[in-house]
């Protein structure tokens, strides 16, 4: 088969995979800009998961994506990891360069350009709280450092972890117990949470009652599932300005797509419809 008919590859590797939004995604630009690829999501059990890294490429694949519980893994046996996957210890995309695989992480790049395009505000502020101290914790604390905050109030349920994060982020970041909150709230400009709290199926989860949070405040959620998590929509009855999560999964796409496909896609009202309508999908993960 001569090259120019040739299909580009890619994948989102996962295990279970089945919730995934991002076949939709990618394939949503596929079509759009005409380019003859595919976009296929792969279950891989984690005692598979070295093999598939060795052998992606010889199975014609450019690239793709990485899922829970993969990131970690895929960080530890990429031959070549860039700076902010260094940061953050997980790779969430992967390619194959003259014939070396290369990981990245997108997260924190999702996270600022979901921002960017709905409360570019964001950026002037100094004081964040951070809500959580998972793995997807990691990429919003760097993404905030690097805009420039001087504080940032990690607060989880679990202090160890919060200590953790905060000695690994370095000195512009402290730990908090959750019932510090209220008193953090009242000097801040942004609040993200990043807990699987208010994530549909996650059961009832604890109110967080957003009152001390002054009028200019910013509030995010990196939950899309529902689109508007109950933190959201009582930061929304007050008034505050507020930024669904979707938008970190549409923007964090975009780098990867770029690499396998050779265009750089854009995000759009249309595609954001075309992902929301797209069924079988649930909270925060590519
Ligand atoms: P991820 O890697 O996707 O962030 P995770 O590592 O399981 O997932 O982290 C989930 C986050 O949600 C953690 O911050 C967790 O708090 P703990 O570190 O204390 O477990 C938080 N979380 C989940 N359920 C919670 C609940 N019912 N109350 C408070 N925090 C909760």
């Amino acid at each position: 088969m001569s090259q120019e008919f040739s299909t580009t590859k890619a994948f989102v590797t996962g295990w279970p995979i089945t919730h995934s939004k991002s076949p939709a995604l990618h394939g949503f630009w596929l079509d759009q800009l005409g380019i003859n690829g595919s976009y296929e999501p792969l279950a891989v059990a984690p005692e598979n998961f070295k093999i598939f890294i060795d052998e992606f490429v010889q199975q014609g694949f450019a690239g793709g994506n990485v899922t829970i519980p993969h990131k970690e893994a895929a960080f530890q046996l990429v031959e070549k990891t860039d700076e902010i996957a260094n940061l953050l210890g997980a790779v969430n995309t992967l390619w194959n360069e003259d014939g070396v695989v290369q990981g990245t992480n997108t997260d924190a790049y999702g996270f600022t350009a979901n921002l960017d395009d709905n409360a570019s505000g964001w950026r002037e502020g100094t004081t964040a709280i951070v809500l959580g101290a998972g793995g997807a914790s990691r990429a919003v604390i760097q993404a905030i450092l690097d805009v420039g905050y001087s504080n940032v109030h990690i607060v989880n349920r679990t202090q160890s972890r919060a200590h953790a994060l905060a000695d690994r982020f370095g000195e512009r970041c402290n730990p908090h117990k959750w019932e510090a909150l209220d008193e953090l709230m009242s000097d801040t400009n942004f609040l993200v949470n990043t807990t699987s709290l208010g994530m549909a199926g996650g059961g009832d989860a604890p109110i967080i009652n957003v009152e001390p949070l002054p009028a200019k405040a910013i509030v995010t959620d990196i939950v899309y599932s529902p689109l508007i998590t109950p933190l959201l929509a009582s930061a929304q009855a007050r008034g505050l300005k507020t930024v669904d999560g979707l938008g970190m999964l549409l923007h964090q796409a975009v780098p990867g797509f770029e690499k396998w496909f050779g265009a750089r896609p854009e995000v759009t009202e249309k595609l954001r419809q075309y992902v929301l309508g797209a069924s079988n999908s649930q909270g925060t993960q590519t």
